[in-house]
């Protein structure tokens, strides 16, 4: 069922129910009231049919008359019981069975009285107890609540009249306020289908207020995301069928000019050499986007476990100082604190190694890797002093497939970022102050050293 015809019934429910406990709570309350009300003027009655009874012999035909007149007047019905030999010793109610009903049924020593139900009345009591010179009797006098049907039947309709007025209030009211609670979830399953589609670039705001908004910005926030990670599978295959293409086409040209006698004697062999050296750029190009695939897919390939970070920075320079004493660049290293961070040494060092290779390539002299706390974290710090990274390719320094001028598959740092962000950690470039990158990776978590 629509949320909106469910929201309306709920509302509607409601408020039949609460109007139906007042009104019942209203009627009662009245009829009380009422009951009340022909009680007292009963029992002013009752005093006057006494007065009547004790000054008059009723013996006597004519006062027998004037009393039933009277009775006729106030518009009452009498009988007199007898309790010493339980009989009716007067009544001016010809139905004899209905009176020993009601005697059976009440007790008439009680001050208050009920409403006595009779055959197509109901009759407010009052009983008056007197006695006679030889026994107790009790006069008890009974007026019908004629007034109770009026009072009901007005009531019902005045409370019909209510609950029609009510419940098409409720109608308009919930349907307003449901349309204002739908139409926004309506717009935005619109929007979500257009995700569905892929149709990001017709995505609409949707006016909405409190939840609604809430769940809109998360459901745009993932749209951007999606947008963004199907552009970046894209490019990647387009780089990555570039970045295949290009080397296999020069082993190509290479491979017919041998077979087809193009090339001979010297520049056959240096063929051999360029197609060699391009089947070692593939291998590496494909071990790279194997590897990067597994990081962002594969749990297992990822072994965690506390790592010393002297031990690490003494492993990297074990592996930096050959790649840079071929380049005639000076690799020195900084140790502030020893700490112990949890990550996996062996792809860690990977990591640290494709931003150490990148700083030895682009170094004049230098570079500077240090290992400090700052500011409650751990920082592994690598710093050259070449030219510096250009700023408009600094934005996009860690996607797959970005590089410079000098690069060479544009892998290197992508897989460091992804590496470091498996360990819980976060890596940033800039340019230092005196010139040269400057590669940040931050450890929020770690733990002192104490042995
Ligand atoms: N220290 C640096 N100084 C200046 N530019 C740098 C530095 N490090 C990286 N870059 C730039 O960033 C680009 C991307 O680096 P990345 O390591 O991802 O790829 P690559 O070195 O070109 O190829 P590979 O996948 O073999 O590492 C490089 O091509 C280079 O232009
Ligand atoms: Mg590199």
């Amino acid at each position: 069922m629509k949320l909106q015809y469910q929201l309306t019934i709920a509302f509607t429910t409601l408020l039949v129910v609460i109007m139906t406990v007042t009104g019942i709570m209203i009627y009662s309350q009245m009829l009380q009231m009422l009951i009340k009300d022909e009680q007292r003027q009963l029992e002013d009655k009752g005093e006057l049919i006494v007065n009547f009874i004790l000054s008059e012999d009723l013996n006597n035909t004519t006062s027998v008359q004037r009393f039933l007149q009277l009775l006729e007047k106030y518009n009452l019905q009498v009988f007199a019981y007898d309790e010493g030999s339980e009989r009716v010793v007067f009544s001016s109610i010809p139905n004899m069975e209905t009176i020993e009903g009601w005697i059976q049924e009440h007790d008439l020593n009680s001050r208050t009285q009920p409403l006595w139900q009779g055959e197509d009345d109901n009759y407010v009591v009052s009983i008056i107890p007197f006695l006679s010179p030889v026994s107790t009797q009790q006069l008890v006098l009974l007026t019908p609540l004629d007034d109770l049907q009026e009072v009901q039947k007005s009531l019902v309709n005045q409370l019909l009249l209510i609950f029609l007025i009510g419940i098409s209030v409720a109608v308009l009211l919930s349907h307003y306020l449901t349309t204002k609670l739908v139409t926004p979830l309506t717009k935005l399953r619109h929007q979500l289908k257009k995700i569905e589609k892929r149709k990001f670039e017709e995505m609409e705001e949707v006016k909405a207020t409190g939840e609604i908004k809430e769940v809109e910005q998360s459901v745009v926030e993932m749209a951007n995301e999606l947008n963004s990670f199907i552009q970046s599978q894209h490019h990647f295959f387009q780089n990555a069928s570039h970045e295949l293409k290009t080397p296999l086409m020069t082993i190509q040209g290479y491979a017919e000019g041998i077979r087809d006698g193009i090339f001979e004697g010297e520049e056959a062999s240096r063929g051999l050499q360029v197609m060699v050296a391009e089947i070692k750029r593939l291998k590496k190009i494909i071990n790279e986007i194997i590897l990067l695939a597994k990081l962002d897919s594969e749990a297992d390939i990822y072994h965690p476990e506390k790592v010393n970070s002297k031990i690490f920075m003494e492993q990297i320079m074990e592996r930096a100082i050959p790649i840079a004493n071929e380049k005639d660049i000076r690799v020195v290293q900084d140790q502030e604190e020893e700490v112990l961070v949890l990550f996996d040494a062996e792809k860690m060092l990977q990591a640290v190694m494709n931003i150490v290779t990148n700083a030895i390539r682009h170094a004049d002299s230098k570079v500077e890797v240090a290992a400090f706390v700052k500011n409650k974290q751990f920082h592994i710090q690598i710093t050259d002093d070449g030219e510096g990274i250009d700023d408009e390719l600094i934005k996009k320094l860690f996607h797959r497939f970005v590089k410079g001028e000098s690069g060479e598959t544009g892998l290197g740092l992508a897989i460091a970022r992804a590496i470091v962000e498996r360990s819980g950690g976060s890596v940033k470039a800039e340019n230092a102050a005196k010139g040269g990158a400057k590669f940040t990776i931050t450890f929020s978590e770690f733990e002192k050293n104490n042995d």
